[in-house]
């Protein structure tokens, strides 16, 4: 009798102890959805085991391996995120955050992370709670989401989309105000006259990436799309998702209604293209070999 009450004692002192650690007693409100304590709790343990080293105890991004890396860490207290599939600046859901944990950021050192489903529900809803001002309040609403428009091109017209996509990029879209040109002066130039567009191609930094100050504190570098890997592009489709929506904070903006369904298809063939292009070093030799005349 005495024995088990000791026990009882013991386990209850031993399970508050356990308790006293975990950091949350309630659950929480966020972006508009009851979140348990026992959800936050499991994701602040995946946080601690997988996540701190690089994000941080306090979320800033300044863990004990963040030093050096570029980009760095993102800091979670921001509630600014680059990558998600909803328009600048808006609320990520919950599949965003999965889908960017899942795949990572190809070249960043933001790999990917194989977890359970549970862990990362769990994670996704504790990393909320770095930016209370972001997710916390049954005010808070989740990004838009738009339809995926209709790829006009498919595999059989890609060569059509390519040569379009080539034209909408230097011209109607002057993706080259940050990004770098990949045609000459004199080929652009053609392409503007032919769409009675009047695009200055004489600036010195006209074939190089333009850094942008961003939002994050740090430069942003835009990629040169025949030699970067791309964060969160997987494929066309990928693709347009990211110019529909842009990259929060990067001075990337959003293209959805800016450009035509069908331009924002040709755009992604065109950076597919140019992704193959640097893939292979002989296609990548030539092009830059022409562009050098032109600089
Ligand atoms: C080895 C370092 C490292 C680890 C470990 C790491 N990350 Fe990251 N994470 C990064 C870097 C670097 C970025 C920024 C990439 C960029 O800006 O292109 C990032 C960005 C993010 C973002 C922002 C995505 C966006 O759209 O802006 C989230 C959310 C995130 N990480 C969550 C996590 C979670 C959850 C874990 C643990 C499961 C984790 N990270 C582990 C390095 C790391
Ligand atoms: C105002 C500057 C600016 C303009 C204009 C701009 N971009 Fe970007 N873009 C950036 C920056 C900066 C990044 C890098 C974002 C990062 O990784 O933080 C970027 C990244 C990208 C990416 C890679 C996204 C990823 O997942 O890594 C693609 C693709 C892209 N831009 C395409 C385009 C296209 C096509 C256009 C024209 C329609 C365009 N951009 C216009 C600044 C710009």
């Amino acid at each position: 009798m005495k024995l088990s009450l000791i026990l009882v004692l013991g386990l209850f002192l031993f399970a508050s102890c356990v308790v006293e650690k975990q950091p949350f007693r309630e659950g929480k409100i966020l972006g508009g959805k009851q979140v348990s304590a026992a959800t936050l709790n499991l994701g602040y343990t995946t946080y601690v085991e997988y996540c701190i080293q690089c994000h941080g105890m306090d979320g800033k991004g300044n863990g004990p391996s963040a030093k050096g890396l570029l980009p760095p860490p993102r800091n979670l207290t921001q509630g600014l995120y680059k990558f998600p599939w909803v328009p600048y600046g808006e609320l990520p859901h919950d599949e965003d955050f999965a889908r960017i944990i899942r795949h990572g950021l190809n070249g960043s050192a933001m790999l990917k992370w194989d977890i359970s489903d549970e862990r990362l529900d769990a994670v996704i809803q504790y990393i909320k709670t770095y930016a209370p001002q972001t997710w916390e309040g049954k005010d808070k609403v989740l990004g838009t989401k738009f339809e995926l428009p209709k790829d006009p091109f498919g595999d059989t017209y890609e060569h059509i989309a390519i040569e379009k996509g080539r034209k909408v990029y230097h011209v109607t879209a002057a993706c080259t105000q940050c990004h770098r040109a990949y045609a000459t002066r004199e080929e652009v130039q053609g392409w503007a006259k032919e769409a009675g567009a009047d695009i200055d191609t004489t600036a010195a930094d006209y074939f190089q990436l333009k850094s942008q100050d961003g939002e994050y504190n740090y430069k942003i570098l835009p990629p040169d799309f025949t030699y970067h890997p791309l964060r969160s592009i997987t494929d066309v489709q990928s693709i347009v998702q990211r110019l529909m929506y842009g990259v929060t904070g990067s001075g990337m903006p959003g293209w959805k209604d800016v450009v035509a369904d069908d331009e924002l298809w040709a755009l992604a063939y065109y950076v597919k293209h140019l992704q193959e292009t640097g893939a292979n070093l002989t296609e990548r030799n030539k092009l830059m070999d022409k562009l050098g005349g032109s600089q």
